[in-house]
């Protein structure tokens, strides 16, 4: 079976709804005919724009977290719904910053993979270890125990809707990427684990994404690795024309 190979895009707090606009009008052309999903997470207040904008385009636009709950008294959030009926399709989930900045826990995120996808937005799920943890060599460990509390107890039928990022910390934001090798070795790791969970066939239909620092010139020997399936890019998102760029390498390779 092969897997749909994916660019997603994490703009985390950057642009302006114009500024967002610009952006995917500069982009769409870049991507059209990419044999990679181009998924772009934007700030919630772009999400609407971007979606219209976006519409027609090979551009699929999502958020970068909601809250669990359908509604509520929740100052500050933001339901699955709104964000559906905004035209978000997918939604990051666990990524690093929300977990480290915000005291996300997995039982937390958990709950929001349940709700994003009873309400239908495809959640892609973030792990990875830190530095730290990686030095005292219990990175393996860190994978199993996120990939177990995030994604246990979902139904199989629900899981090739889910997309998984594995995203080192110490590679986040750092233009320290993880070599090809360590990358792939821990893709393989987490592929075995949703093997666990859902059965061996089901997590070869699951895709795995990498994500921290990732540019144009490092994507190519990335995603030729057999269990890298796309990319999760922050910085190197910013600017359409090298995110294009590294669309294209995400349908190469394969
Ligand atoms: P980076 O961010 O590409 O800027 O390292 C990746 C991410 O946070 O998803």
């Amino acid at each position: 079976m092969t897997r749909q190979l994916y660019a997603v895009g994490n703009w985390k707090m950057y642009k302006t709804s114009r500024e967002a606009t610009q952006y995917i009008e500069e982009l769409a052309p870049l991507v059209e005919n990419c044999r990679a999903h181009v998924y772009l997470a934007v700030p919630y207040t772009s999400i609407a724009p971007a979606s219209h904008y976006a519409k027609d385009t090979q551009i699929v636009i999502g958020a970068q977290n909601m809250h669990d709950a359908r509604e509520g008294a929740f100052t500050g959030e933001v339901a699955s719904l709104m964000l559906k009926e905004a035209g978000a399709k997918f939604t990051l989930l666990g990524h690093s910053e929300r977990r480290q900045q915000f005291r996300e826990t997995d039982a937390a995120i958990h709950k929001k993979v349940l709700r994003a996808l009873q309400d239908d937005i495809q959640p892609i799920v973030c792990v990875g270890e830190t530095w730290q943890e990686r030095e005292k060599g219990q990175a393996e460990e860190v994978l199993r125990n996120q990939i177990m509390a995030c994604l246990g107890e979902i139904p199989k039928e629900e899981a090739e809707k889910i997309l998984l990022a594995y995203e080192p910390v110490w590679a986040i934001g750092t233009g320290k990427t993880a070599t090809p090798e360590i990358a792939q070795a821990m893709h393989a790791h987490c592929r075995e684990i949703l093997g666990e969970l859902f059965g061996k066939r089901k997590a070869n239909t699951i895709s795995i994404l990498y994500g921290g620092s990732v540019k144009p010139d490092n994507v190519a020997e990335l995603i030729a690795e057999k269990d890298i399936d796309g990319v999760l890019v922050g910085g190197a998102s910013l600017d359409p024309a090298t995110f294009a760029k590294i669309a294209h390498h995400c349908e190469k390779g394969k």
